[in-house]
């Protein structure tokens, strides 16, 4: 199954480098995922292909706004005719990003991803035109790129097939509500730092104890809040 993520920006060339690597690479390679771009310039009426006008009711700084985003989106649903889009906007005000919302956010097979840019997007984009908002963190960003790439990265991971072993993916921190234990490889001695001797042992039964009770401590100790839900 190819999942298609449609971005709305006016940087696509920033995703280049970070499109072009790694997972999201081997995703696109593998033809199962696609990425498209739309640049929200194309689709400006103005001469100086601006998007962005001062914020009504003063108070400084420039909105996004709605027309280009509106007749963007009409594009990409043409270019998609009847099949279903679901339109996420990425922004400070939207669900927090995490592993179980990306995992529902894959139930979408075409995603539509508005990246926003100024003080803000004008609210009828969000009322009428958007099905989520999705946030990457309490903070805030210049724009939605950088959101939208960390989005996509952690969507691609995810669509079966990308990742080598399914197992990987499953043990991960946040995967079961936990931390993830801790991993180590060769060699078994560096200076005077060892490797725990039950990985060692050829025991599976007590590695994956240890294993669990890892994980546990871990996150005890680091992240409380994730045991509370
Ligand atoms: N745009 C600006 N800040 C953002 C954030 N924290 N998450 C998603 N999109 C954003």
């Amino acid at each position: 199954m190819r999942y298609t993520i449609n971005i709305l920006t006016i940087f696509p060339q920033a995703f280049d480098s970070v499109f072009s690597q790694s997972i999201i690479r081997i995703a696109q390679e593998k033809n199962l995922l696609k990425i498209n771009f739309y640049n929200l310039r194309d689709y400006t009426r103005n001469k100086h292909r601006k998007v962005d006008a001062p914020s009504y009711g003063g108070g400084g700084g420039m909105v996004m706004q709605i027309e280009p985003v509106y007749r963007t989106l009409a594009k990409v649903k043409r270019d998609f005719s009847s099949r279903k889009l679901y339109v996420i906007l990425l922004s400070p005000q939207g669900k927090p990003l995490t592993q179980s919302l990306a995992r529902r956010l894959l139930r979408h097979k075409n995603l539509v991803l508005i990246c926003g840019h100024y003080e803000g997007i004008d609210e009828r984009v969000r009322k009428y035109l958007v099905d989520e908002e999705v946030s990457i963190g309490d903070y805030i960003l210049s724009g939605g790129e950088i959101a939208a790439m960390v989005l996509v990265d952690v969507l691609a991971r995810l669509i079966p097939g990308v990742v080598g072993k399914k197992s990987s993916v499953e043990n991960e921190s946040f995967e079961k509500g936990l931390l993830d234990w801790p991993h180590y490889t060769r060699p078994q001695r560096f200076k005077n730092w060892r490797v725990p001797q039950v990985l060692l042992s050829g025991n599976h039964k007590k590695i994956s104890e240890w294993r669990k009770g890892q994980a546990l401590g871990k996150t005890k100790r680091l992240r409380k809040d994730l045991l509370r839900t």
